[in-house]
């Protein structure tokens, strides 16, 4: 026996809940049962064929060393151009860099700016890596309690309250919204922006569904509205709109004081990222692909509607109308409160009962709530929305 464990920082890190509950439905399946998943957050569309195409012409002509570990210069320009042309962004081209995915440039963005011990506001329901994150960066996450009521837009007064009371660095946001689908107005951004200018803060802006919007939602990013620029970090890609899941790509923009140090870290931690992939995310900067995303949208759209409909009519649960993203943040505070059962308890009964795999609430700092993705097939919804029914008449 040694003396030798993993650190004490490395122990506040717990692993991702819907990973805990991917695993438990794994198993389930590998024992034969037919268990109906909507825990991921992965698109079921395959990556669009032009630029999964481009990746591999990256292979076969060569493209595949070493790149500069900000991103080769011609990605950081067409992000630059991306990011101006789609969301009325004005950054430079070495204001721009790229990374290994969203979760990346996060990690990059908190551990170029966080100070040791530094507080960092994360609204509730929030994306569940964000607290570790934080952490990891050796700051302290401070939960801003989700609120219903507001159907989870933010509050300025709530978060300014909790800046003052926590002396807050900064803020991490993310809308659209995984877990809730809320897209505020740019009315109540500017609040959050003025807030955040009032005590100094920084904003990381996880804008990675930005383009996944419902009826006349329009995603507004802090970084183009007054005083954001200069605070705001954002996080933005084709993750979700273009499956480019696995293949790990991101952009990181914000001053060229931040980038210079963001890819610095990088340059140490990661080299660059995946030269194959950056060919791809190339190909997705240069071709929009107008009918893949209305295909996508209408299908996305047609879930949802159909999600809202059906869960609505279930007695003691209810669905707001996610408005981007391809979430849905269901409320069982009253289902929970009459079976005096957690979030947590009730995802375990639906999964081992009715084998259907959802992800707790709690995961996201919204307990009482359950959360089911949209990004599964027309077909799987169905069944999916006769077992929760089973489950909901039971007892
Ligand atoms: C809000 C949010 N941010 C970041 C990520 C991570 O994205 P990526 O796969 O690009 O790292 C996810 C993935 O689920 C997400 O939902």
């Amino acid at each position: 026996m040694t003396g030798l464990v993993p650190n004490a920082r490395s122990r506040l890190i717990e692993a991702s809940a819907t990973l805990a509950m991917t695993d438990m439905a794994n198993k389930l399946r590998a024992a034969g049962r037919d268990v109906v998943s909507l825990g991921a957050g992965e698109p079921d569309f395959p990556t669009p064929e032009p630029i999964a195409k481009a990746g591999i012409e990256a292979i076969e002509q060569g493209n595949y060393r070493y790149t500069s570990a900000a991103g080769t210069p011609e990605l950081r320009q067409a992000g630059a151009e991306w990011l101006s042309s789609n969301f009325d962004l004005d950054y430079s081209k070495d204001e721009v860099m790229v990374c290994a995915g969203a979760k990346a440039a996060l990690h990059m963005s908190l551990a170029a700016i966080v100070e040791p011990g530094d507080r960092v506001l994360v609204l509730a329901p929030y994306w569940v890596s964000y607290p570790a994150l934080i952490t990891l960066a050796d700051g302290e996450p401070v939960i801003v309690p989700p609120n219903p009521e507001r159907r989870f837009v933010p509050d300025a007064a709530a978060i300014e309250a909790m800046a003052k009371e926590h002396n807050a660095a900064g803020v991490i946001i993310n809308f659209p919204s995984n877990p809730s689908g809320a897209v505020p107005s740019k009315d109540d951004l500017q609040a959050l922006v003025d807030v955040c200018a009032r005590h100094d803060m920084w904003i990381i802006s996880d804008e990675i569904y930005s383009t996944l919007l419902y009826d006349d939602a329009e995603h507004i990013s802090p970084a183009s509205l007054r005083g954001g620029r200069e605070r705001t970090i954002v996080v933005n890609g084709f993750t979700k709109s273009h499956t480019l899941t696995g293949w790990r790509t991101s952009f990181l923009a914000a001053s060229k004081d931040v980038v210079a140090t963001a890819a610095r870290l990088q340059s140490q931690v990661l080299g660059n990222p995946c030269t194959i992939s950056q060919a791809a995310m190339l190909k997705a900067c240069q071709l929009p692909l107008p009918d893949e995303h209305k295909r996508r949208m209408a299908a996305f759209t047609e879930r949802r509607d159909y999600l809202v409909r059906e869960v609505n009519q279930l007695s003691s649960v209810s669905l707001a109308t996610p408005r981007g993203a391809f979430y849905a943040l269901m409320d069982m505070r009253p289902i929970c409160e009459a079976r005096n059962i957690t979030d947590l308890q009730a995802c375990h009964e639906l999964l081992e009962q009715h084998h259907l795999a959802l992800v707790p609430g709690a995961a996201f700092g919204a307990p009482g709530f359950i959360r089911a993705s949209f990004a599964a097939n027309i077909d799987t919804l169905k069944k999916a929305v006769v077992r929760l029914a089973a489950w909901v008449g039971a007892k």
